[in-house]
């Protein structure tokens, strides 16, 4: 007997299968009983009109059965002749009554197996799936970046530090950037994905402390051509899951309609543009001022596309970003701000690729020029003008299934009071 998906039914009915899987519902109406199962590709119901041994919530079980259609929906089920428990389960702790978040945090291991948590995690894999498609189509090389690093990259109020044996300390990366800006001289343009970590004492539905990020580095490109990249990328990640997860959008009761309006070009706006708006919409905003939550989700909900912001003032970015030729006050950069409330999704921008004006940045920022000897050796062998960006893949996730708060966009949040399971 062929063992099958469950997503897989329609290509069987009328036949005689065997699926392998988990009871997450169940009810009895006579001597028929009805158990909803799921197996990881999918859900459906098995219908058994034998006496049933002792079954409870999420009891795994082997079914042989003949599949059916329903007679009036797209739904598929299973008409068991032979059941078997794998493991008669323990009383499940999660009910089908309302949760506090704090419980489901705390049974996180458990929690994933819902529905909705179901469907997140399958769509944040169709993310990273879209993501290495469009990079390898467009010729970039994944480089993997080291996560214990000798020095900050983003800034050093927000860095994890971890004893290391004599040399003293190592600092938990928070972001590849730099090293992926090494191997663009070696492979023009290149991209990696993984674990990042952040110190930060925000406690927002944004933050989490460690987290995934996406960097993309490419040589040759400038602060423009930068901006096109993103736009076509993120356009093509949204279009991947409009295509893959029609049933986990629906699960999240996700509006399509804003997802099928994210095509290129997205909206441009200054830093100084958006303070301007930021006053009109009745926000509290100086000129030189970053943007805070509060402002990316009065901006974010005035647009129907992502908004990139570009040029703020170099005073409150990294040491790293190329200042505009135009105005040397400003940064060549730009964040992305996805719509519907959400807020930022990606930072980037154009790279200081002077050796010269790169010692007066390290200066400004005091970082400690040995730890960047290597990143400062760049300019010296073939430097060329370069740009890149970085996604973060829970804010990613999160906006694509419009959730409250990215913790539930990653599988096992680390958060500064949650560090369990
Ligand atoms: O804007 P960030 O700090 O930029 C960088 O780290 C650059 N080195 C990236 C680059 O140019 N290669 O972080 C990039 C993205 C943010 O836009 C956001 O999506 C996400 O990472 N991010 C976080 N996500 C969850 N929790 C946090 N604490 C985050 N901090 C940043
Ligand atoms: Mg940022």
């Amino acid at each position: 007997m062929e063992t099958v998906w469950i997503k897989d039914l329609p290509q069987h009915v009328g036949k005689k299968v065997v699926i392998r899987g988990w009871v997450y519902n169940l009810r009895s109406s006579g001597k028929i009983s009805f158990l909803q199962i799921r197996d990881g590709s999918g859900f459906c119901q098995a219908v058994v009109s034998q006496p049933v041994p002792k079954i409870t919530l999420e009891t795994s079980v082997i079914l042989t059965g003949t599949v059916s259609k329903h007679p009036k929906k797209e739904e598929y089920e299973l008409q068991v002749e032979d059941l078997k428990i794998v493991q008669l389960a323990e009383e499940y702790p999660i009910g089908k009554k309302e949760h506090g978040p704090d419980f489901l945090l705390d049974q996180r291991h458990l929690w994933l197996r819902t529905p909705k948590q179901w469907a997140i995690q399958k769509i944040r894999n169709t993310i990273c799936y879209a993501t290495y498609e469009w990079m390898e189509k467009n010729n970039f090389t994944r480089i993997d970046a080291p996560i214990l690093t000798p020095a900050a990259c983003e800034g050093t109020t927000t860095l994890f530090e971890v004893p290391y044996f004599d040399l003293g300390k190592a600092f938990l990366s928070q972001s590849g950037q730099l090293y992926i800006e090494a191997a663009i001289y070696a492979h023009g343009r290149c991209y990696d994905f993984g674990p990042v970590f952040r110190a930060e004492k925000s406690k927002t539905r944004r933050h989490l402390t460690e987290f995934w990020m996406m960097d993309a580095e490419m040589a040759f490109v400038e602060h423009d051509e930068n901006l096109k990249i993103q736009e076509e990328l993120i356009s093509f990640i949204v279009r991947k899951v409009l295509e893959k997860n029609q049933i986990e959008l629906k699960i999240l009761e996700r509006d399509m309609e804003p997802l099928k309006k994210i095509t290129p070009p997205f909206y441009r706006l200054t830093h100084a543009e958006v303070v301007k708006k930021i006053r009109e919409m009745g926000g509290d905003m100086k000129a030189d001022d970053d943007l805070g939550g509060d402002e990316e989700t009065l901006l974010s909900k005035a647009f129907d596309k992502p908004i990139f912001v570009e040029k703020y003032p170099a005073a409150v970015k990294a040491f790293y970003m190329k200042r505009d030729p135009q105005n040397p006050n400003l940064a060549l950069c730009a964040d992305l701000i996805a719509p519907e409330g959400f807020g930022e999704i990606i930072g980037g921008s154009q790279r200081e690729e002077n050796i010269e004006v790169l010692l007066d940045r390290l200066a400004e920022h005091r970082l400690p020029r040995e730890s960047f000897e290597w990143y400062l050796d760049l300019r010296k062998y073939g430097s060329v003008p370069h740009s890149g960006f970085g996604f973060g893949l829970e804010r990613l996730t999160g906006w694509i299934c419009k959730l409250e708060h990215v913790r539930e966009a990653i599988p096992f949040p680390r958060m500064i009071y949650r560090l369990t399971p």
